[in-house]
């Protein structure tokens, strides 16, 4: 396995865990580390929401010494903004533009998957932090609604960029569409930083295509409810052979959530409630097992629920 580089970041693997919101929370990041991942982001955070120390922001800010190598993914619109943010900086190996987010409320404020309209922008932000001595990276669609995909890599690149990260859709396009691919393999054959391939990973032998065309492998959803899958996908990549997970391992990483949580003071009954029912997912009686997840209030009886499974 080729080791990844971002910078003078050395990754012990090429396994890579998505930003998430509502996910990848410091609780969250340790349990798929303890799988696995190599890597590690916090949720997408916004730059005013930053500077201004927001409350739910700063929860999302938290961190640990385990937790590392650790990105901060931001959004924003304001290069001032990212100026200012820079002190927050300091707990974080490196920053993480996103250039890919299609929400409307992201998008109505000129910043996520916008800012592929505005590559310029993009390159104002990656100049100003590189500027503050910071390593950085950029995490990409394939473009707005048309594909830019060559170009806006290409800039991000010249503007000092330390690595790239393509979720290979269009800001327009629902996970629907499957992602394509052919431009992860296409920039990398056009670019010299890393590429770190986005889309679609949920299982060993799909990681070790997208390895075999790019020089990393980002994943979000198949980590949801599994962090199991970065030690599934290492298997693979050893001995070419799927291993599944079995619920009692899945819920033994969900236990181990609730109980960093509690350690970090991170418990939000929502959060953990929503997060179980991915946990225990394609499972016989999981519609009713959800239901009554859902219906708990404290977190005494979430644990007690867990403690059944
Ligand atoms: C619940 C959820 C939250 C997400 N939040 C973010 C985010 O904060 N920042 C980001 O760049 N992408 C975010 N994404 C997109 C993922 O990082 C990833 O690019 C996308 O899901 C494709 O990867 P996958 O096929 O492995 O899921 C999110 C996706 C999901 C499902």
């Amino acid at each position: 396995m080729q080791p990844l580089k971002i910078g003078n970041l050395k990754l012990k693997n090429p396994l890579l865990l998505a930003p998430m919101v509502d996910v990848t929370d410091l609780p969250y990041r340790l349990v798929c580390r303890k799988q696995g991942a190599a890597m590690a982001y916090t949720e997408m955070l916004n730059l005013g929401a930053i500077i201004h120390e927001n409350k739910k922001t700063q929860n999302m800010m938290k961190t640990s010494k385990e937790d590392r190598p650790l990105g901060i993914q931001v959004t924003g619109n304001s290069v001032e903004d990212m100026k200012k943010a820079v002190p927050y900086f300091k707990n974080y190996d490196l920053v993480d533009i996103n250039c890919g987010c299609p929400s409307d409320r992201i998008i109505g404020n000129s910043s996520g998957s916008h800012l592929l309209k505005t590559p310029e922008k993009i390159k104002s932000f990656i100049s100003c932090l590189k500027n503050e001595g910071c390593i950085v990276t950029a995490k990409i669609r394939l473009g707005f609604k048309k594909n830019n995909v060559v170009e806006i890599a290409k800039e991000i690149e010249k503007a000092g960029a330390d690595a790239l990260t393509i979720h290979a859709r269009l800001a327009s396009e629902s996970y629907n569409v499957p992602a394509d691919w052919k431009w992860i393999a296409d920039i990398k054959n056009k670019i010299g930083i890393p590429v770190i391939g986005n889309g679609d990973i949920n299982s060993g032998q799909k990681a070790r295509q997208m390895l075999d065309i790019a020089d990393g492998a980002m994943i979000a959803r198949a980590a949801i409810g599994d962090p199991t899958i970065f030690k599934q996908i290492l298997y693979y990549l050893k001995t070419g052979k799927e291993k599944q997970s079995t619920l009692k391992e899945r819920i033994q990483s969900f236990r181990e959530y609730i109980k960093i949580a509690k350690n970090y003071d991170l418990v939000e009954i929502p959060r953990i409630k929503r997060l179980g029912c991915h946990f225990i997912k394609g499972q016989e009686g999981s519609a009713r097992m959800r239901g009554e997840l859902m219906s708990l209030q404290t977190l005494e009886e979430i644990e007690q629920f867990v403690r059944k499974i």
